[in-house]
């Protein structure tokens, strides 16, 4: 029938991760034979299923031989703070002599450490100390990242984090999504005046920012070191007047009921959630609003409180798996190791860590293109040397990848290897040549 693809995945084993199958894996295309397949064209899926039911004459500029390797969504980080001046490494050396982080940020050290840093640094230099740290998450499979602001805390530098965060998507070949984190901390200039800055956020800096098309979601962090309830919820309301989701730093260090204030705006995710009560977790799962697990946080700062995940599962809240990617409680550029930390730090299974890290990172975003493999859907694929999907989780340190493919390109650890295979006149590429 002529079909034309450009690109064809043969001889995969597919985790689709959709809900199609009651199984969380769901529809495990060709799992016993590695007979699946995937055709591509202009960035999207257009053909999935067995290798051995593809239309008769079917073709494609490029046809890849999986060799029975793995194919999963690209992975999918939907909390990080990648963006960022300097580092605190000093500060985790004090607080490895005991000192605790809130103490550390009630000194005057902590975010507002890396504000400094950050403020010093123009968008380039943004861009070059980020860079290395996105690539290496990029290394993993993942095509997709939120990228926060809050480490400039004033227009102009929370308008360089996000131009810096936009540049990177250009240059490192992955979807970005922008949250406004404004409401990080109470910056120096406003000492003592948090609802003064909140104002000030309201009034000066997210109207500009949301008029550049510079946000694509509002944050904050609820917590005693640093905003009310009252106040956030001033800035949600404003935050919706711009049309902009929200989502919320909740219940990381205390219980402050952000979780529930995040879903009374219909939010999109509140995140960390250690300290999550029970109508924290019911206002959650009667919003639909998505809990993100931070496991990176909660190992870095040796936090002995786990989230309640027993009961977030109980009440069918989606759970999603992130790196919180960050200078001061989480430096993590792993989303693989964040998937093993979820599983052994939280007891999630390894099945869940995986929809953590793609379907449910998706939903946490609000994009409903991408996080499964379905016909329609973003070509946004992971390939991986591995012979269960749960070896993502299981691994620590190691990156099986093989493959990624970003919006239908093919890169990965063995694209200069693809052309040496192209000139010796072979069409067919092996993740394992
Ligand atoms: O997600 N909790 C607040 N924000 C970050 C930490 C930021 C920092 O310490 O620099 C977090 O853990
Ligand atoms: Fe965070």
């Amino acid at each position: 029938m002529g079909n034309s693809w450009d690109l064809l995945l043969r001889r995969a084993r597919i985790a689709t991760l959709t809900e199609a199958d009651d199984a969380l894996l769901g529809a495990e295309l060709g799992a016993e034979h590695g007979d699946a397949a995937i055709a591509v064209a202009g960035g999207h899926i257009k053909w999935i299923g067995k290798d051995s039911a593809l239309p008769a004459g079917a073709s494609a500029v490029r046809e890849i031989d999986c060799e029975g390797a793995w194919l999963t969504p690209g992975l999918i980080d939907c909390h990080t703070h990648v963006v960022y001046g300097g580092n605190r490494s000093h500060e985790f050396e004090r607080r490895l002599e005991g000192i605790s982080y809130e103490q550390i940020a009630r000194d005057g050290g902590g975010i507002r450490s890396t504000v400094k840093a950050t403020r010093d640094a123009s968008v380039e230099q943004l861009v070059d100390q980020s860079a290395p740290r996105l690539a290496r998450m990029r290394a993993e499979g993942l095509t997709t990242v939120e990228i926060k602001s809050g480490y400039g805390l004033d227009l102009a530098s929370e308008r360089r984090m996000l131009r810096a965060a936009q540049w990177l998507a250009e240059s490192q070949h992955v979807s970005v999504r922008t949250s406004f984190l404004g409401a990080h901390a109470v910056p120096e200039e406003y000492a003592g005046q948090p609802d003064a800055f909140i104002d000030h956020l309201i009034e000066d800096v997210l109207p500009v920012l949301a008029d550049e098309g510079l946000i694509d979601a509002v944050d904050a962090f609820c917590e005693t070191i640093a905003f009310t309830t009252e106040q956030v919820d001033r800035l949600f309301v404003a935050a919706g007047k711009y049309g902009l989701p929200v989502k919320l730093h909740a219940e990381q260090l205390s219980d402050q009921g952000g979780a529930a204030l995040v879903a009374k705006h219909q939010g999109l995710s509140a995140d960390h959630l250690e300290y999550l009560s029970q109508s924290g977790v019911e206002a959650m799962a009667k919003a639909g609003t998505v809990a993100v697990l931070l496991p990176g946080a909660f190992y870095f700062l040796r936090e002995t409180q786990r989230p309640p995940i027993a009961a977030l599962r109980q009440a069918g809240v989606p759970m999603a798996v992130a790196t919180d990617c960050n200078p001061g409680s989480s430096p993590l550029t792993s989303p693989l190791l964040a998937m093993n930390l979820a599983c052994v730090c939280f007891g999630l299974t390894a099945a869940e860590a995986l929809a953590g890290m793609t379907r449910e990172a998706a939903r946490a975003l609000g994009l409903d293109d991408r996080g499964t493999l379905a016909v329609g859907q973003r070509a946004d694929l992971a390939l991986w040397n591995v012979d269960r999907p749960a070896e993502l989780a299981y691994g620590m340190g190691h990156n099986p990848l093989a493959l990624r493919v970003f919006q239908g390109v093919v890169e990965g650890p063995m694209v200069d290897r693809q052309h040496a295979v192209e000139d010796s006149g072979d069409p067919v590429l092996s993740p394992r040549l």
